[in-house]
């Protein structure tokens, strides 16, 4: 199966076999088949956080159910349980039409709502994990089904059971946790100042939506023009004295709280910009002129040349810096 029109970052790839799942049930006795049973699939949702540096050896399974229900409402908060291949934008926009508030900060993250709980999506100051109640899955090995908690999901930055153990669950559906009453989040920077300038003052959920589709619109390339995964690089968490003997040395580098005391979390894309790679082009691979973490493919990048630039970078920051950064996307086909 071609993957060119299902991975984000517009690469050319083969895959030996890609089956499409609309109905969870009949996971069992597809895994049961040879094709599936010789080694794990590998699961496809939008293919906005996937580099094929070589054309996958194992089977793909994309989740293609698009069933949204409320599981319970009990006027104030609500859990809603939406099907793994529903659109992550289109669920967020959804949830604030219908009277929700919580994901409006997460508007405009591409991928599926299955692929949400993966790598525990976060943007503008909110994590996914603070309202999902539970994730459902499959467990190829072991034919179990299991619908495991926020606390079960070991969520952390950019980080989940599921991300831990990648071959071990196909998430089938997730369920969410939606209060009716909004507490929105304005303290990252540049959500406030966008609200302002909308000449907004206490906005609802829907308008910081719309703040936020303006923010990343103007920051973010869009993958149907030019070819990206979003961040190539997660944020480095390092030690506290680590980041203060840093920001000794360079007192503009920003600093933001790490999930666990005595760490901060440092920008990947300041220590990039800093190396002078913003905008900078090896042939069709290259860096956003808009945004120093986003790689871009400007036509016919292979994988492993974006991979090659990837290393490059990170291998300039680890020199410069002494700061080590890892993708964020995975990597198929090549170790880091
Ligand atoms: N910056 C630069 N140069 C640049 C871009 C940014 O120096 O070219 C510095 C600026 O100081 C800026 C800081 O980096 O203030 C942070 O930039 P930004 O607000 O764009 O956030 P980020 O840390 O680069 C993270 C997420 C994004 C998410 C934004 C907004 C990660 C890996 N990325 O980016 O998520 O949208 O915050 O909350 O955590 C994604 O994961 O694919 C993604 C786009």
């Amino acid at each position: 199966a071609p993957l060119l029109t299902r991975n984000t970052f517009g690469v050319e790839a083969t895959a030996p076999l890609l089956a499409e799942v609309i109905d969870a049930t009949a996971l069992p006795e597809l895994m049961a088949r040879a094709e599936f049973a010789a080694q794990p699939p590998l699961v496809i949702g939008g293919g906005s956080n996937l580099l094929f540096a070589a054309n996958p050896d194992m089977p793909l399974i994309a989740m293609t159910g698009r069933g949204v229900s409320i599981a319970r409402d009990d006027g104030e908060r609500a859990i809603v349980r939406a099907d793994a291949g529903v659109a992550w934008h289109g669920f967020v926009m959804r949830s604030l039409a219908d009277g929700f508030a919580g994901l409006e900060n997460l508007a405009l993250i591409p991928g599926t709502v299955g692929a949400a709980p993966i790598q525990n999506i976060g943007a503008y100051g909110v994590e996914v994990r603070e309202f999902i109640h539970a994730v459902e899955a499959y467990e190829p090995a072991t034919g179990q089904v299991h619908r495991l908690d926020a606390d079960a999901c070991a969520f952390g930055y950019r980080d989940s059971v599921f991300k831990l153990a990648p071959d071990r669950y196909i998430v089938t559906a997730v369920e969410f946790d939606l209060p009716r009453t909004p507490a929105p989040k304005l303290d990252y920077a540049g959500i406030g100042d966008e609200l302002a300038a909308m000449g907004i003052g206490a906005p609802t959920p829907r308008q910081v939506a719309d703040a936020v589709i303006a923010i990343r619109r103007r920051k973010l390339p869009d993958p149907v023009v030019l070819g990206n995964a979003g961040s190539f690089f997660k944020n480095p968490i390092v030690p506290q004295a680590q980041a203060e003997a840093l920001q000794a040395q360079y007192p503009a580098m920003p600093v933001f709280r790490g999930n666990d005391a005595g760490t901060r979390k440092l920008s990947a894309a300041w220590f990039i910009d800093a190396c002078g790679w913003k905008g900078h082009r090896d042939g069709d691979a290259g860096v956003a002129a808009s945004h120093a973490l986003v790689l871009v493919n400007h036509g016919n990048a292979t994988g492993q040349q974006l991979l090659g630039l990837a290393r490059r970078i990170a291998e300039s920051v680890q020199t410069r810096f002494e700061v080590a950064i890892e993708p964020e996307p995975r990597v198929i086909g090549a170790a880091w």
